[in-house]
């Protein structure tokens, strides 16, 4: 799987230490306040686990599913909710999680749909974001690393699926995209 990388950005180890720090900022800015995470499926998965049992807070864990990108490399810029009942999140403390900001047409209709539950704040954390004008507006208030405008993958980030269980991100390799993706 590895082999299938163009080159590694970040390894576990520099991900984990990275994790300490923003736990560490969310746990004081929050200061004993009750949180509720809303762990974007699937994408956020390994993200969110290691994340969460850094913040030392009281904390409810919520996930929503959503779809934008149909397996391909590119966004549709259409984002679709794939459940009915939204997480309750009135009078709550929000922190929505996601693994990249790309677009950032998924995270501008979560945070939209998630606003009109009358939540009492929301805020938004991602692991990584791209260096590039985004179609919507939106900022990470929390975020891990900045990249280039790439294709990464690992770390629960997929390309078609695959790769999520590779415990590095990395640039995937041009030829493993179809054709027709880029
Ligand atoms: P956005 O709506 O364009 O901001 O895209 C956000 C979603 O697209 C993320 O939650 C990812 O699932 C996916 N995505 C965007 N860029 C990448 C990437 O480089 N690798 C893997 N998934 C990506
Ligand atoms: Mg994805």
């Amino acid at each position: 799987m590895q082999g299938d990388l163009e080159r590694i950005l970040f390894h576990e180890t520099t991900i984990l230490s990275r994790l300490d720090q923003i736990a560490a900022q969310i746990t004081k800015d929050y200061a004993w306040k009750e949180l509720t995470v809303i762990a974007v499926l699937n994408g956020s998965l390994v993200f969110m686990a290691d994340l969460m049992r850094r913040i030392q807070l009281p904390l409810r864990l919520d996930c929503l599913s959503v779809a934008s990108y149909h397996g391909r490399a590119q966004t549709s810029g259409e984002v679709i909710f794939k459940q009915i009942a939204l997480p309750d999140v009135q009078d709550r403390h929000i922190l929505i999680l996601d693994d990249i900001l790309d677009s950032g047409h998924t995270l501008a209709a979560i945070r939209e749909k998630l606003q009109t539950a009358k939540p009492r704040s929301v805020k938004v954390c991602v692991l990584l974001s791209k260096k590039k004008t985004r179609e919507r507006e939106i900022d990470a208030d929390y975020l891990g690393f900045e990249i280039e405008d790439e294709f990464v993958v690992g770390y629960g980030l997929d390309y078609d699926e695959r790769y999520r269980n590779l415990p590095c991100i990395g640039v995937l390799r041009k030829d493993m995209i179809k054709s027709g993706d880029e």
